[in-house]
């Protein structure tokens, strides 16, 4: 628990109704504040997620020259300094829990001449670096990491870098992206090699900033080639809700009787969706309405009501399309019918939490059973009865958001509600988490 953890009991919930709309998207605010300092002149975004996360990448653009100004609720404005014209921070970039900030900050100054620390939190402080700090080595950054590979760390940018190929040894966006925002100021092409697609937001949106980017297909990999060095274009963004935030609300309109839910501009990109195909599967009742694109994304407005789950075998391939929505499945699934298996989830383990180990010991904490393996967990639901809840234990959310969300959703649908010990993290990615759900199950 944190110096200043905020414990929280969440009560059984009476239905969840009416309409609401969720946060703007995580990963795209993160991308919208990098790329609009990469480009020349002014970008204009609305929808922006003002998240403690997002605020840690606004800072450090900010502290490497950027002139970025907030103009109202989710209204930013920044001036870029085009691509190759950041500066050295006067200070260490702090990305606080955020391994999204981490992970691109370190790209974009990898092909910069500037040295810096980065650091973070406790959790950040865990996660592992090395997945990034392999290619971006290669192209010729510099680091100094702590021992295994971690935060704090000093990197020594290289200028100029050199282009590589890389072929992703992980499923991960962030490595993707990390490389790919190196290969802006880098000369020549950069190439990425995706054997397993995972959200491809950094594509669509360095082509929308006029970036050099091709993506296409060999042999069933996607290969992204960018061409460094080109100009990038402002431009005016609009950011999508966040399906990973309005996961929860759907979980929770699914489970608890009676609920009738709408939930606005979601974004529905493909490689994103995967948990409304998951919990269709198993039996969820969730319609898209409106089908329509915001800012070059998918997005419709979800209406979902309740209704009773079954247990499936979750295809280990949907993973990298829900891979932060797998916290709240588990919790769908304990009050499924039946038994649920997930695997292929090895990622999980190396989240703001370990989230398989994490979710089981929560899960069971508040009376569901679990088992945990290697890759994945298996839970046996309840068949729709409400779960015992934790009259008098805390559930433990290791620095972890959405674990926390996770498991205020299972307080609602418990007999005795859920104390989770800290409900600060959420402010990292849903600051209005809490308000929201007052506001529907009121
Ligand atoms: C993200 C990618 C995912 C995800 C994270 C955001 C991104 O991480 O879990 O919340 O914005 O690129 P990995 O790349 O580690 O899978």
């Amino acid at each position: 628990m944190n110096a200043t953890a905020t414990p929280h009991r969440f009560a059984p919930s009476a239905p969840l109704r009416g309409t609401i709309a969720v946060p703007g998207d995580k990963s795209i605010s993160h991308r919208s504040l990098l790329l609009g300092a990469c480009a020349v002149g002014e970008t204009h975004i609305t929808g922006l997620l003002e998240g403690e996360d997002v605020l840690a990448t606004a800072a450090a653009m900010r502290a490497m020259g950027a002139d970025v100004e907030r103009l109202g609720d989710g209204e930013w404005r920044i001036n870029g300094v085009g691509i190759g014209g950041l500066l050295q921070p006067e200070s260490a970039i702090d990305c606080g829990n955020s391994g999204t900030s981490a992970r691109l900050l370190m790209g974009l100054v990898a092909s910069h001449g500037i040295t810096t620390s980065l650091v973070g939190d406790a959790s950040l402080s865990k996660r592992p670096m090395g997945r990034v700090i392999d290619p971006l080595s290669e192209m010729g950054a510099k680091f100094t990491a702590s021992p295994g590979g971690r935060f704090p760390l000093m990197l020594e940018g290289a200028h100029p870098a050199v282009p590589i190929t890389y072929r992703l040894p992980v499923a991960s966006a962030q490595v993707k992206s990390a490389v790919l925002l190196a290969g802006l100021n880098t000369p020549g092409i950069t190439t990425v090699i995706e054997p397993v697609p995972t959200r491809d937001h950094s594509e669509r949106m360095l082509r929308g900033f006029g970036a050099k980017l091709d993506v296409g297909e060999e042999e069933g990999e996607r290969i992204i080639r960018l061409t460094g060095q080109t100009d990038l274009q402002p431009r005016d963004l609009v950011v999508p809700g966040d399906p990973s935030s309005a996961a929860f609300f759907m979980v929770a309109a699914t489970l608890v009787e009676g609920s009738d839910l709408t939930i606005r501009n979601v974004g529905m990109n493909p490689t994103r969706a995967g948990l409304v195909g998951v919990l269709r599967q198993m039996g969820a009742n969730i319609e898209e309405v409106d089908a329509r694109e915001v800012g070059g994304e998918p997005v419709a407005d979800l209406r979902v009501r309740h209704a009773p789950l079954t247990g499936i075998e979750v295809d280990p391939s949907v993973a990298p399309s829900m891979i932060d929505e797998f916290p709240v499945l588990f919790v769908a699934a304990a009050l499924a019918q039946g038994t649920t298996v997930t695997r292929g989830l090895e990622e999980l383990r190396v989240k703001e939490s370990d989230r398989l180990a994490t979710m089981a010991a929560a899960l069971e904490t508040i009376g569901a059973r679990v088992e945990e393996n290697e890759d994945g967990l298996t839970i046996h639901g309840t068949g729709g009865e409400p779960l015992r809840g934790s009259a008098d234990a805390q559930v433990e959310t290791h620095l972890d958001h959405r674990i926390a969300m996770s498991m205020a959703v299972a307080g609602l649908a418990s007999r005795e509600g859920v104390e989770v010990d800290d409900t600060s993290p959420i402010a990292t990615s849903f600051p209005n988490f809490m308000e929201l759900l007052d506001g529907v199950t009121r």
